[in-house]
């Protein structure tokens, strides 16, 4: 289905949870943190990519400190990854909490990419810390 619209296009999707099969979709069942599963992604890619996109979450665990800290290690992590699977003008585009190590995650962004903004969609609970980050155009370090 996706080919419709580009016929070269490539999409690489990650779970540590089962996905229901999508056509065109390559999923991979793993841990994003993992090293290993990194290098797998790095290795199914045939060119840098266009665009990022992560709505990962860690697992609630009861404490909202702890899951807005968790949740953006994954954030952070997503960024830091990006700098080396995407062509020098892609984005990311990543769920994170607008919590106390929110400034952290702001500055790593900020390092790495040229643009950095942050959005919070409709869909999106009003009382809810989650926000997202758009971050483009890869920076010289
Ligand atoms: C908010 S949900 C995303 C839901 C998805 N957008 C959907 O519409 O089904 C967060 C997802 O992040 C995944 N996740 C959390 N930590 C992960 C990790 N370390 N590696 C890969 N996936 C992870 C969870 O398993 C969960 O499915």
């Amino acid at each position: 289905m996706i080919k419709k619209y580009n016929k070269n296009c490539k999409i690489i999707a990650v779970d540590t949870k089962e996905m229901d099969k999508i056509e065109d979709i390559d999923f991979l069942q793993c841990d994003f943190k993992k090293e290993v599963s990194k290098e797998i992604i790095l290795k199914k890619l045939s060119t840098k990519a266009d665009a990022v996109l992560s709505d990962m979450a860690a697992n609630t665990t009861g404490s909202k400190d702890l899951d807005c800290i968790r949740t953006n290690e994954l954030c952070v992590e997503v960024i830091e990854f990006s700098r080396s699977v995407l062509n020098e003008n892609g984005s990311v585009l990543a769920k994170l909490f607008n919590g106390k190590d929110f400034n952290n995650v702001k500055n790593i962004a900020e390092k790495n990419f040229k643009k950095v903004r942050f959005f919070k969609p409709e869909s999106s609970r009003d009382f809810s810390k989650e926000t997202y980050i758009h971050c483009k155009g890869i920076k010289a370090l």
